[in-house]
């Protein structure tokens, strides 16, 4: 029988984003360690909007003719010619209220560009910072979805599937999921939830062991917890804004 719940989908990398309908979905964009948890709690804190670039020259160049505040990083670090890099702890509210941010990030703003080039129909974002908000969204929306993993250079991720994971436990009976990525990633979420930092540790995450090695355990265990920055960000017109 046919089921006429919307369709959710997992794309567990970038590289896999050609096979799926961007067009007739909101795509969430998911890049846990950091962008978008750094999206959600810049927001929370209180930024006018956030500019997602791809690049490190038009980051530069935006902060040229707009009053702003330039950030991104590369490889984790931050970017060369940007005075602020990609943690959520550079964006408490006494720094960022009022303020516009323009943000690149070498796997999260890319993937948000790749799905406005292929024309998705809307596309938010999603961390463990703001998993309530983005649930609540998806479920009122009632539009296909696409749970899109930034990953780490095409490569796939597991703190992206673990997020992945955690709202399609939330959302699961509002949504028709015949996506085999979905299922790996709620299996993973359900072993994975009791200690979502442990589990990261235990697997050596890659990117978990990149940002300790920069000393970031203090960014990593952050995004790994729930609804600390519960605003729903939305693009629309070049700016990422709270729902
Ligand atoms: C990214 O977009 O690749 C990340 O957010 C990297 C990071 O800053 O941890």
């Amino acid at each position: 029988m046919h089921d006429s719940k919307p369709l959710l989908h997992t794309c567990a990398s970038p590289a896999l984003l050609h096979l799926y309908d961007v067009a007739q979905a909101t795509v969430v964009i998911i890049d846990v360690l950091r962008a978008t948890s750094t999206i959600a709690t810049a927001l929370f804190n209180g930024a006018r909007y956030i500019i997602p670039v791809d690049s490190v020259a038009k980051c530069i160049e935006l902060g040229r003719q707009i009053s702003c505040v330039t950030a991104g990083e590369r490889d984790g670090k931050i970017a060369e010619g940007l005075l602020h890099g990609n943690s959520p702890f550079e964006y408490a509210r006494p720094f960022i209220e009022n303020k516009i941010l323009v943000l690149t990030t070498t796997n999260g703003t890319r993937l948000l560009h790749m799905g406005l080039e292929k024309g998705a129909r809307e596309i938010i974002t999603g961390s463990f910072s703001n998993l309530s908000a983005v649930s609540n969204y998806l479920i009122n929306q009632k539009n296909d979805i696409i749970l899109a993993c930034a990953a780490w250079k095409d490569r796939v991720n597991i703190e992206d599937l673990l997020f992945a994971g955690a709202l399609i436990e939330r959302v699961k009976d509002h949504f028709s999921i015949p996506c085999d990525s979905s299922h790996i990633a709620e299996t993973l979420y359900k072993k994975a939830s009791h200690d979502l930092f442990g589990f990261m540790k235990s697997n050596h995450a890659s990117h978990y062991d990149r940002l300790m090695d920069y000393g970031l355990e203090k960014d990593i265990r952050y995004c790994m917890e729930q609804d600390l920055a519960n605003v729903l960000p939305i693009y629309e017109n070049g700016k990422l804004r709270v729902y």
